[in-house]
């Protein structure tokens, strides 16, 4: 980082390892007792009544796991209950004043949203009972391809509402990639945007959406649009799109009851990439899910109703499921929701917020640190960031320095921070530190949550010693675990069961959930994630497949082969390295560095866009036609060379480092 920052890090800071919770902090903490570690363990499954006493209930569950058919765990069957009922109308008697959504859009000339539990009620209710106009049923699955405007979660409930899943599309995801999300969930329902604001400019989204439409190999019975952009964006309505805004008023003061939803019912879908090219839709339920990121959101985030809390993540990823909608809603606290980017119109944004909206909580990426601090600490020392009582990470690891600038700059060093690991599988976090109970370590996640039974092991299973690198696994099932992979049991036992299982046993103390995440762990028992081990690259805190890459870029004419990997960035965390051989009428062609670009946007989005495109004639292999990744993410970083004797063509990597060097 800049010499600067290097200044405003004393060395008191620097050689600390260990941070203890602030006293101030943990006199008001949820979970300040060590002694739930044990009691979980010794209570274990039944410990996660905790969570489920969360929930406001229809019918009372009576099993709390049932694990006779593993890996299809199941939680709390027997019981029902509504999940737009739990974050809304069990409020309303008392905090229906009080405010659910705090929503701050980009332009600054723009008054802020605000909804309290009685508006959102409301507006879920009416959106409810359009959707149902459309004709969207219980169980038929809706897409929502949309920004960060509040209609989001709005649309979200209002599915929940009447029990039809949500699969919710990363507004920053390309047309194609709508599509192939459209067609794998077999999802006749869209709601969509005509656009938003992203660092002053007003992007045209409904022209991407009906591009994505077109895509779709079946019929889609009906598209809502929400109008953001007002006269600004003029866009063509076929006859089954849906202006929002009547929808709602054709339905103003509707009443849509809760439709009662079986515990294990499915309450969303979530696409995220894997090893393939495929996308993996990850299934999560009605009361595992909601009770998981509810218990987590208040032993972890520290929440209470009372509070203001703010997670600064993309409603499109799991983090802002969990965290912008479902768990705080659930807590009946005010979650804040911001449309734009942090450096709009000035580097001070995210303060300018925190101060305007006293937030007590602050839950972002590593990357954003890290710009954070590249930028410096005058854009935080403009505001008051006193209100501040908690600050959170999540995403990809955070290396220390920027744990610390954190922790000094935007804490004033009077704040805990979680560091949480976890995934779109897990449903909400698996590791951290609960802030009120355990010190904190730069680095290093922390200790499984309470109940959570994490090992890291060796290849074949065995936990290795304190120091030594290994792979996490899960050993025990938890409430918010993703229950399958949609219409696919046999990928989802293959992708994340078969490495460390007993796949023939239906003994469940033989089935071990594999995160492809290497890790190791201290001592103490704290570990430190060290990254994906399978062909998933973090850029920005996004998971990216290398092999979607990888085929969007073969895709492009002129292109024969191509080899994706991750090297690292200071901002981003890694970035995206394409090694490209070309046709061979197409060398010299100019402009196929940028159609290559363009064929990455066209098939995922701007966010996998290449860092660096190298072209090459050939890429290392082995001598049995394997690429050599590893090779390639040595060269991308710029580091040593490592064996290279079992290549069939050792010159290769040379001269690709040399050009790589050139620039
Ligand atoms: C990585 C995001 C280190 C990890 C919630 C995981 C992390 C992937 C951390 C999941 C963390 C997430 N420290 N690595 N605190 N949090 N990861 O599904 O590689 O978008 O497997 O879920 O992000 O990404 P996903």
């Amino acid at each position: 980082m800049t010499e600067n920052n290097d200044v405003e890090l004393e060395a008191r800071l620097e050689n600390r390892e260990r941070f203890e919770p602030p006293q101030s902090f943990v006199e008001q903490a949820n979970i300040v007792d060590d002694a739930i570690y044990d009691e979980f363990e010794q209570n274990w499954p039944e410990c996660w009544t905790q969570a489920a006493d969360l929930l406001d209930w229809e019918a009372e569950y009576d099993t709390v796991l049932d694990d006779s058919n593993p890996p299809f765990y199941e939680w709390f069957t027997g019981g029902s209950l509504n999940a737009s009922a739990n974050c809304l109308d069990r409020h309303l008697e008392n905090r229906g004043d009080e405010v659910a959504i705090e929503w701050v859009g980009e332009p600054t000339d723009e008054d802020d949203r605000t909804y309290t539990y009685n508006d959102l009620h409301r507006e879920v209710n009416e959106f409810a009972a359009a959707l149902r106009d459309l004709g969207v049923g219980e169980d038929d699955i809706v897409t929502l391809y949309m920004p960060m405007v509040p209609e989001l979660p709005i649309a979200m409930l209002a599915c929940a509402r009447i029990g039809a899943p949500h699969s919710v599309v990363f507004a920053g995801f390309s047309a194609d990639a709508l599509a192939t999300r459209m067609n794998a969930a077999d999802s006749e329902f869209l709601v969509t945007c005509d656009g938003y604001y992203r660092r002053g400019d007003a992007l045209e989204h409904k022209a991407k959406a009906d591009e994505g439409l077109s895509g779709v190999d079946h019929e889609v019975s009906a598209v809502a649009v929400v109008d953001r952009l007002g006269d600004e964006y003029d866009h063509p309505m076929a006859e089954t799109h849906h202006d929002y805004d009547d929808l709602v008023a054709e339905n103003a003061g509707a009443d849509v009851e809760p439709v009662s939803r079986d515990a294990e019912d499915m309450l969303f879908l979530m696409y995220t990439s894997g090893t393939t090219g495929q996308p993996k839709g990850v299934k999560h339920t009605t009361a595992g899910y909601l009770s998981w990121a509810s218990w987590t959101s208040q032993a972890v985030l520290d929440i209470k109703p009372e509070d203001t809390y703010w997670c600064a993540a993309d409603i499109g990823w799991i983090t802002g499921h969990s965290y912008i909608v479902y768990g705080p809603l659930a807590l009946g606290t005010t979650s804040v929701m911001y449309e734009g980017t942090p450096d709009y119109p000035d580097r001070d944004r995210l303060w300018e917020i925190v101060d305007g909206y006293e937030v007590d909580q602050l839950y972002t990426a590593p990357t954003a640190i890290r710009a954070f601090m590249k930028w410096g600490s005058q854009y935080p020392e403009r505001h008051d960031l006193s209100s501040l009582r908690l600050l959170g990470t999540v995403g990809e690891p955070i290396n220390p320095r920027a744990w610390k600038w954190y922790y000094k700059h935007i804490g004033n060093e009077d704040c805990p921070i979680v560091d949480t690991w976890w995934q779109t599988e897990t449903g909400g976090m698996m590791l951290t530190t609960l802030p009120g109970v355990k010190d904190a370590k730069p680095g290093s996640a922390g200790p499984p949550l309470p109940g959570i039974d994490i090992r890291v092991v060796d290849t074949r299973g065995e936990e290795v010693d304190p120091g030594r690198a290994g792979y996490l696994t899960v050993n025990k099932p938890w409430p918010g675990m993703l229950r399958t992979l949609y219409n696919n049991d046999e990928r989802f036992i293959s992708e994340y069961w078969a490495e460390y299982s007993d796949t023939e046993s239906d003994d469940p103390a033989d089935w071990v959930y594999f995160p492809e995440d290497g890790a190791k762990i201290d001592e103490d028992g704290y570990i430190t994630v060290l990254g994906r081990v399978d062909d998933v690259i973090n850029v920005s805190g996004h998971r990216l497949g290398t092999m979607e890459i990888e085929s969007a870029i073969v895709g492009v004419q002129g292109v024969a082969e191509a080899a994706v990997v991750g090297g690292q960035h200071d901002i981003k965390g890694e970035a995206v390295y394409a090694y490209v051989i070309t046709e061979e009428d197409s060398e010299g062609n100019d402009d196929l560095h940028d159609r290559i670009v363009e064929g990455v946007e066209d098939a995922i989005g701007p966010i996998a866009r290449p860092e660096e495109i190298v072209f090459t004639p050939e890429l290392p292999k082995t001598r049995s036609g394997k690429i050599m990744r590893r090779l390639l993410e040595d060269i991308a970083n710029g580091e040593e060379l490592g064996d290279t004797s079992t290549l069939r063509n050792p010159d290769v990597v040379e001269d690709i480092a040399e050009t790589v060097g050139d620039d």
